[in-house]
């Protein structure tokens, strides 16, 4: 039932000047509106009469025409108050309750005779704002040089960032201070990532930073669409951010025409720092969602031929022939095979057979489809066309074989970055997948942007991504796209976009490691836009064992990996581990076989960036809750109490946690298994190993 209030609190007839507050629903958050210095649009947020953001000023520097920065007059404001609850088609509730009230200023800056408006939600955790321009004579098509959003922080805040770069996300956390930034920067990109960045003082967003006097403080975006996607420049002797936007090939930075307005800026703000995993401000910025029917959409728990190649060194190519003729004229039955290419039709069936016994809903495999010998290269004249498989990859038996056993092929589109290439081919690929019966594409753009000089945060790209998106959903296809920008809440508009990565996932353990704090930052940061496939499940963490070449350590215990499951809130999750290594471990892999992947609730139990998250969920549909810890390098000692259970009800937990002499790196696979009656009145005393962590289902058993 959703319930829909909107009221107009207060119309001021054009007011010359002057500040204008607004305050959040519980009163806590207020935000102060003005113009300053020659009438320039100014904000100021304050949480429990503490500020969060000091006066900051708004401003777009626009591209041989005047700016939209200052010489600013109010033409009016409107203050309104909106509260309704709505119902995920999937998520971490059932339910989301989205209540703001909201500030209008309208702005006209005389010497143009053009128009402005700021629009400013202020929601009990945060707020959002972004730029409106109304249907006008004097603004119509303008270009954006620059964004001047500023967000000025009121001291040397701890943050947990990662370096600004218009092309990858792909990079561990660096905790510091704000004044640190400068000098650790560089150090924190490893030579794994190609790095285009821009300033020493550049990060991402979302940005995770906590005050000294314990304020949890969140910058990101809300609903990047026709425009590129925001990255933060801090001066670090005023401690002042500055949006600064992914220019495309030519330097601009947007390209826009009226009525239109940018994304939502969002800052949210809590003194606990579990009201930021839980908060739903982001979503709740973004539109409602598009499409009427979205019966199709479904959770999926997958297996894959992946892990194979990232983690034990196969090929996704068939063949190391590298004819040079085009690929329409190539016959790969003519070439020879290297014989270490699992995403052959045997090996399928394997798995196949491996996900149907085991309950999984898909099997990924990548590698299937000719054009690999050549993926980084971009030297031949040939690329993907994604719907020509290998000579060993029989497609219609597979997927036949598949369905029998009542499980689906998860296609994969790897597009290299040639996005014209992947434009061209789409219908042809979606319809592919709908004659055989794929429902879901895990898609990725891996390399340098062609056309060159576009970047995968750039406005042209976004509007790629999103399309390739609203294009499935015709075909009633589910979209996993890696590499592509970070998420800003748009699942909730178009929730057949069912996961991304835009992150470092689970693949680098097996290049270089992620640190173990890693995913006790993620949820802070990279989940706040929408679920990330990252890929969990790993049980064998000496990369050397499976790939004597590899130097790959995963830095994790083998319970922390269950935990993932319930602490990366994703409706999309991977066993990423292949079969011959989960069968060696059948007990704890029966907690990945029966966690849930979509949820009627979720508590966060504890929560601390960079050292420990503890997260409850109710599986949809049922009683059954699944509880799940992940730890940085210093462990995690608690007792959680039950009392979210239902009063009076009996239940069985089991409960799979580090052994005792369990470490992430001496010692990774020590795990117990351990299964006790209990109530809402239960206490569980639990440890965390160094990089470790627990993970619990609790049944009904009365
Ligand atoms: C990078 C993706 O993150 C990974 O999952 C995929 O296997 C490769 N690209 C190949 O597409
Ligand atoms: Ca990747």
């Amino acid at each position: 039932m959703s319930k829909i209030t909107v009221f107009t609190l207060f119309t001021a007839a054009a007011l010359a000047a002057g500040a204008v507050e607004l305050k959040s629903p519980d009163g806590k958050l207020a935000l102060d509106f003005d113009l300053s210095d020659g009438g320039r649009p100014t904000y100021s947020l304050t949480f429990d009469n503490k500020t969060v953001v000091k006066p900051s000023t708004l401003g777009l520097e626009l591209v041989n025409d005047t700016d939209l920065i200052e010489g600013f007059e109010i033409k009016g404001h409107e203050v309104t108050t909106f509260d309704e609850t709505w119902q995920p088609v999937w998520g971490e509730t059932s339910h989301i309750r989205n209540h703001y009230n909201e500030l209008l200023v309208e702005l006209a800056q005389p010497a143009t005779g053009r128009l402005m408006n700021l629009r400013f939600r202020l929601y009990d955790d945060g707020l959002g704002f972004r730029y409106e321009f109304p249907l006008q004579n004097n603004l119509v098509y303008f270009v954006v040089k620059e964004e001047h959003t500023q967000f000025a922080m009121n001291g040397d805040h701890t943050a947990w960032w990662i370096a600004g770069d218009y092309d990858t996300q792909e990079y561990d956390y660096t905790e510091s201070r704000l004044s640190e930034i400068r000098n650790l920067s560089a150090g924190s990109i490893s030579s794994n990532e190609s790095q285009t960045q821009f300033s020493p003082t550049g990060v991402q967003t979302s940005l995770q930073m906590k005050t000294d006097d314990g304020l949890y403080i969140n910058l990101h975006e809300a609903a990047l669409v026709d425009y590129s996607c925001m990255h933060l420049n801090l001066n670090d002797s005023t401690m002042v951010f500055e949006s600064w936007l992914t220019p495309d090939a030519v330097g601009n930075k947007a390209y826009m025409q009226a009525p239109t307005h940018t994304p939502w800026r969002t800052v949210m703000v809590s003194d606990d720092a579990r009201d930021m995993l839980s908060s739903n401000l982001i979503l709740n910025l973004n539109e409602p969602c598009a499409y009427d029917d979205t019966s199709w959409i479904k959770p999926v728990k997958y297996v894959g031929v992946w892990w194979e190649m990232i983690g034990h060194g196969k090929e996704w190519s068939y063949t190391y022939d590298l004819p040079s003729v085009k690929l329409d004229t190539l016959d790969y039955s003519k070439t020879k095979p290297h014989g270490r290419h699992p995403a052959n039709t045997e090996n399928v069936k394997r798995y196949i057979d491996f996900a149907a016994e085991h309950g999984f809903d898909q099997v990924l495999v990548e590698g299937w489809n000719v054009g690999w010998e050549d993926w980084f290269g971009h030297s031949k004249d040939y690329v993907f066309d994604f719907v020509t498989p290998y000579p060993d990859f029989d497609l219609e038996g597979l997927n036949a074989y598949a369905a029998e056993k009542g499980v689906k092929l998860m296609m994969h589109h790897e597009t290299s970055g040639s996005v014209r290439n992947y434009e061209r081919h789409l219908e042809e690929a979606y319809n592919l997948m709908n004659k055989y019966g794929y429902n879901s594409v895990k898609s990725g753009y891996v390399g340098n942007m062609i056309p060159r000089g576009e970047h995968h945060y750039g406005q042209w790209l976004n509007n790629h991504y999103l399309y390739a998106v609203t294009e499935a959903a015709k075909h009633k296809i589910m979209v996993n796209a890696h590499e592509a920008v970070r998420p800003t809440g748009l699942c909730r508009t178009y929730p057949n976009l069912i996961g991304n990565e835009s992150a470092r996932g689970s693949e680098y353990e097996s290049f270089a490691g992620n640190k173990p704090s890693h995913t006790t930052v993620l949820p802070f940061t990279r989940l706040q836009g929408g679920p990330m496939d990252y890929t969990p499940g790993l049980f064998e963490m000496d990369m050397k064992k499976v790939n004597p070449t590899s130097s790959g350590h995963v830095n994790s215990t083998l319970a922390r990996q269950l935990a993932l499951y319930v602490t990366m809130y994703s409706p999309l999750q991977m066993a990423a581990d292949v079969p011959d290594v989960y069968e060696r471990f059948m007990d704890a892999f029966q907690f990945i076989k029966d966690v849930a992947v979509d949820w009627d609730d979720s508590k966060y139990l504890e929560a601390e960036p960079g050292r420990y998250i503890v997260a409850a969920r109710k599986a949809k549909g049922t009683d059954n809750w699944f509880v799940g810890c992940t730890a940085s390098e210093h462990g995690h000692e608690t007792t959680i109490p039950l009392d979210f259970l239902d009063k009076g009800r009996k239940y069985e937990a089991t409960i799979y946690a580090d052994a005792p002499d369990a470490h992430y790196l001496t010692n990774p696979q020590a795990y117990t298994i351990t299964r006790k009656k209990v109530t809402d009145k239960s206490k569980l005393k639990l440890k965390a190993a160094p990089g470790g962590g627990f993970a619990i289902s609790i049944i009904p058993v009365d």
